[in-house]
């Protein structure tokens, strides 16, 4: 199948945020060779391009895309039963997310009910190694496939060569590998992770899968907007990790911030906490951009905001976390 190119297609409604500009072209693909038609449209334009997913973690300028979006509608999801206790799970990087969720729980697989109700398609799970509710992707990826628009090939990478870490991959750097299908690891026998505190505390006895589900739906309904409605990407920036010297001295001023270890001797330190409690910051406003009054890290932009709107916001918010605990943020969000 030969790829369609359209031209000067709004990049905004294909994003959670909702919003900027147009893309010089953009090219869905569903298969494939049809990616690797479009990688070489791009090559042949002298332009770059950029996969596009669910866009839910997509700031996208006021003056759009200069390049080659490619939308990743590769679908597909192969079940196969390894033994008794384990199921892999094959999945074309244009899934939907909760669909895929949905259909594990349905079957009674377990691995990823923590991550229910998250936007956005399977294929960009691997890239900033998703993670909620005491769950990251990472914990149940056996192996990603892989196009190199570089050397034009397909390979697979295994879960210990994609350098997973909090909200980070190989992805997040190599821009030549595009994610094609991603390979789970998925449990036949119950696998509860209730480690998070506010989902302990609903649960009952030993949690069925549906009960799982049912309860982080709940939570997230308390904590975030609704994207369907409202421009957000959920958490718009990272919890900071620091090392243990910097941690001492942060706790040594505000002994109450949540802390979570992390890899290499880092400590997560939750800016939810600190943009709420120490800078007053929840419900911060300032025109069309504002932290959500139920969740302090989660950016909200109301209709109307440009990216530029956004950008302000962010620099003023960073000015005010340095100010009260000397911690540098850096954002969640890819900018394009
Ligand atoms: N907190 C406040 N005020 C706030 C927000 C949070 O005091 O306004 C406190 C909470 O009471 C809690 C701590 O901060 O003690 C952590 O809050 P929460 O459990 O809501 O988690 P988070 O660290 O703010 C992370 C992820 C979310 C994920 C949740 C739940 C990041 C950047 N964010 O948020 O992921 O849903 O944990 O696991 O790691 C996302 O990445 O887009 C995202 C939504």
């Amino acid at each position: 199948m030969a790829i369609i190119v359209r031209e000067q297609v709004a990049l905004g409604p294909q994003t959670t945020l909702k919003i900027g500009g147009p893309a010089t072209y953009y090219i869905e693909v569903t298969t494939e060779s049809e990616l690797e038609e479009a990688v070489t449209f791009a090559e042949q334009k002298a332009l770059p391009f950029c996969i596009l997913g669910g866009g839910s973690n997509m700031l996208v300028a006021d003056e759009g895309y200069r390049g080659v979006i490619i939308n990743m509608r590769i679908q597909g999801r192969v079940y196969e039963q390894i033994n008794s206790e384990m199921f892999t799970v094959h999945v074309g990087a244009g899934e939907v997310l909760d669909d895929f969720i949905s259909d594990l729980v349905e079957r009674g697989l377990w691995g990823l009910e923590n991550l229910s109700h998250i936007p956005g398609s399977v294929g960009a799970t691997p890239v900033q190694n998703v993670g909620a509710y005491g769950v990251e992707v990472a914990d149940v990826i056996a192996r990603v496939r892989v196009f190199d628009a570089e050397t034009k090939t397909f390979f697979v990478l295994k879960n210990s060569e994609c350098g997973f870490s909090y909200r980070h991959s190989i992805f997040k750097e190599k821009y030549n590998l595009i994610i094609v299908s991603v390979t789970f690891s998925l449990f036949v026998i119950p696998k509860p992770n209730v480690t998070y505190a506010g989902l302990t505390s609903r649960l009952e006895g030993v949690p069925s899968l549906r009960n799982i589900r049912d309860t982080i739906i709940a939570i997230r309904s308390e904590k975030f907007p609704d994207w369907h409605t409202v421009g957000t990407a959920g958490s718009f920036f990272k919890n900071p990790l620091l090392t243990q010297s910097e941690v001492i001295v942060l706790l040594k001023k505000y002994p109450d911030i949540p802390t979570y270890p992390a890899s290499n001797d880092l400590t997560k330190v939750s800016l939810g906490y600190i943009l709420d409690k120490i800078c007053g910051l929840k419900g911060f406003t300032i025109g069309p951009v504002r932290l959500y009054e139920k969740q302090a890290l989660v950016l909200v932009a109301e209709e109307g905001a440009t990216e530029a709107d956004i950008k302000n916001f962010v620099k003023i918010i960073s000015e005010k976390i340095f100010l009260k605990a000397f911690i540098k943020i850096s954002q969640e969000v890819t900018e394009i």
